[in-house]
């Protein structure tokens, strides 16, 4: 090979990785994705969105969004922040975290934490999610940890509509949804 042609191989490899590294950059509330498009979600950043949601708790592990049980409701309490803390976090909290959940109970739980946050591209749509890992122990357990993500989805009609929260399954993982034009391409 001559050194022209495997330079340009070297360049072509070289800008390929770059092209598919995706960058998760949660100071500056942003994600670019594999295609190199960015999603500012910055204009999001320190909403201190407030809202409740009604759910069957089927166990302490599952949480439902009202549908398929005969149970009564119950009903949580959200707080949740993007790319940030909770800037006043509710008196039945100790401390601050990203997504805060004041339980039927009055307790509260932490679900997930500011320094264990990453950006990733939403599957099959466009769009991007946001997980906090490492919130409060769940259940006393010290290996497992209340964890959660928020989808943004795409809707060019609005700012933001929601946080609404969709369920709580498999370890302790909460999902929350969000519609916006910031995660429209
Ligand atoms: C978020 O809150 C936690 C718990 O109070 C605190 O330790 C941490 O320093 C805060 N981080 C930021 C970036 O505000
Ligand atoms: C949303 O709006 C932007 C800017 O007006 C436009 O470029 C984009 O195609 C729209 N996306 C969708 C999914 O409608």
């Amino acid at each position: 090979m001559a050194p022209l042609t495997r330079l340009t191989v070297l360049a072509a490899l070289l800008g390929c990785a770059m092209s598919t590294m995706p960058i998760s950059d949660i100071t500056r509330c942003q994600y670019t994705g594999m295609d190199g498009h960015m999603y500012d979600l910055s204009p999001l950043r320190n909403g201190n969105y407030m809202f409740s949601a009604d759910a069957y708790e089927i166990d302490s592990y599952n949480i439902y969004s009202p549908k398929g049980s005969a149970a009564d409701p119950l009903t949580y309490k959200y707080y949740l922040n993007v790319c940030a803390n909770v800037s006043h976090a509710p008196s039945a909290c100790k401390k601050t975290a990203p997504i805060l959940r004041v339980n039927p109970d009055g307790t509260c739980t932490a679900l997930g934490n500011i320094n264990a946050a990453i950006f990733d591209a939403s599957p099959g749509a466009d769009g991007v999610y946001l997980s906090y890992y490492h919130g409060d122990p769940s259940g006393g357990s010290r290996v497992f940890h209340y964890q959660s993500s928020v989808f943004f989805v795409c809707d060019n009609s609005t700012d933001i509509t929601g946080p609404t929260f969709e369920h709580q399954s498999s370890c302790y993982h909460s999902h929350f949804r969000v519609l916006t034009k910031h995660a429209c391409k």
